[in-house]
């Protein structure tokens, strides 16, 4: 493969939003990939925190092969066998009683809004439809999700936003104490915000929103899209705080890398989407929900969230010794593998130069490295990984 060709196409023939990295990726396996050129990576970054499971799983390959020679699409005018399946094992391990899908995580959140909405008006009154989320949060690329991302940066140029958003500080109980009132249709949250920096509420955020939420008639929606199947060593990281959601938003990893979302609900607030309200063409088909199906008993039958929290705990004590000896990182945190180490200076040169000696990092906001590995990282993989950022680090 010409790998200086593939770049001049992806230039000439790609919209530009995107600032890709140098290398074209070609080939995984567990907790590697390969570019074009045959170097390898050890992957911690897992395509932003969605291939659990690592690349070619045997199980997941297995379902892949299997669904797609078994019956590929069919539409939501009829039922189909696996995706009746994954609502009921979805429901079966978590807060849910009832399930929407969907094809990615911004739409999980959109159906998740407008849900909100219209339970709001129906149940309460017209003007029940504004949404509080919070800053530094992010929803997704679509109009409403990047309405609730509250990141400037996502916005702009894309102006109109959707009317009936509010932000208020992450972690502020007082703020969004201040903020709900009676149009406060939902809070929407995500339990840690990933994208915005691996900020970590401390531990009477969530309750506080419950609180909140039972007294005013809100919904409270945890984005668990990032947080969820796992990475942070529980399978939903509202096990943590000891409370439940009123509506959860699900994707990433819960097909190790095919498109699908998941806004999981309770019966009488699912039950205000009436036939022909809401609904999508690829949404739940029988090839996504066949392979997500195993992915997540997978996870299950194999004890993830327990293996990421024991392997999460050693990355963390890893990066805190190197901390110790490379004052740019100031501070790690984290929960099971979804860790962030704030830096002093910009994350960005430290990402590119651990993918030049072989390691696929991530970066959050401006100064913090994520780290987001498959969840089957163990120990060596560890060592690896901390082996390479110390002497990326040592080298600045
Ligand atoms: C917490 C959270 N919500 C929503 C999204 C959007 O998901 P998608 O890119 O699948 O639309 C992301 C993606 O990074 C996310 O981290």
């Amino acid at each position: 493969m010409d790998t200086k060709q593939l770049f001049e196409w992806s230039a000439t023939y790609h919209m530009p939003n995107f600032a890709r990295a140098p290398i074209v990726l070609v080939r995984g396996d567990g907790m590697r990939v390969w570019d074009t050129e045959g170097h390898e990576y050890l992957d911690f970054g897992a395509g932003l925190a969605v291939t659990a499971l690592g690349h070619s799983h045997p199980r997941v390959t297995g379902a892949i092969r299997e669904a797609g020679a078994t019956l590929l699409h069919v539409s939501n005018l009829y039922h189909n066998v696996p995706q009746i399946h994954l609502a009921k094992l979805l429901c079966e391990h978590s807060f849910a009683e009832q399930v929407y899908f969907s094809n990615s995580g911004a739409e999980a959140n959109e159906t998740a809004i407008k849900l909100a909405r219209k339970y709001g008006k129906e149940r309460f009154s017209t003007d029940r439809y504004e949404i509080i989320a919070t800053h530094n949060s992010f929803h997704g690329r679509t109009m409403a999700a990047v309405t609730a991302t509250g990141q400037p940066k996502y916005h702009h140029g894309f102006e109109p936003l959707v009317p009936g958003f509010k932000h208020v500080p992450y972690n502020d109980l007082r703020a969004m104490e201040r903020a709900v009132d009676n149009r406060t249709a939902a809070i929407l949250v995500e339990p840690i915000q990933g994208e915005g920096g691996v900020h970590i509420p401390d531990d009477d955020y969530l309750p506080g929103l419950r609180k909140l939420c039972d007294e005013s008639g809100a919904l409270l929606i945890l984005d668990e899209i990032q947080t969820g199947i796992g990475r942070t060593g529980r399978l939903w990281s509202y096990e943590h705080a000891g409370v439940e959601p009123d509506v959860m938003t699900v994707a990433k990893a819960l097909a190790n890398g095919l498109p699908i979302g998941a806004t999981l609900t309770r019966r009488d607030i699912a039950s205000v989407m009436t036939p022909g309200t809401h609904g999508s063409t690829f949404g739940g088909n029988p090839f996504c929900t066949a392979v997500a199906l195993v992915c997540f008993t997978t996870v299950l039958d194999e004890k993830i969230p327990a293996k990421a929290a024991r392997v999460g705990r050693y990355l963390i004590d890893g990066l805190r010794r190197i901390a110790t000896d490379r004052p740019v990182i100031r501070e790690v945190r984290g929960k099971g593998l979804l860790i962030g180490a704030e830096l002093s200076a910009p994350a960005a040169p430290i990402v590119d130069a651990c993918r030049d000696a072989g390691l696929l990092i991530l970066s959050a906001g401006e100064k913090v490295m994520r780290l987001a590995p498959p969840l089957i990282a163990d120990e060596r993989d560890c060592d690896r990984a901390l082996e390479i950022i110390d002497r990326v680090l040592a080298a600045r």
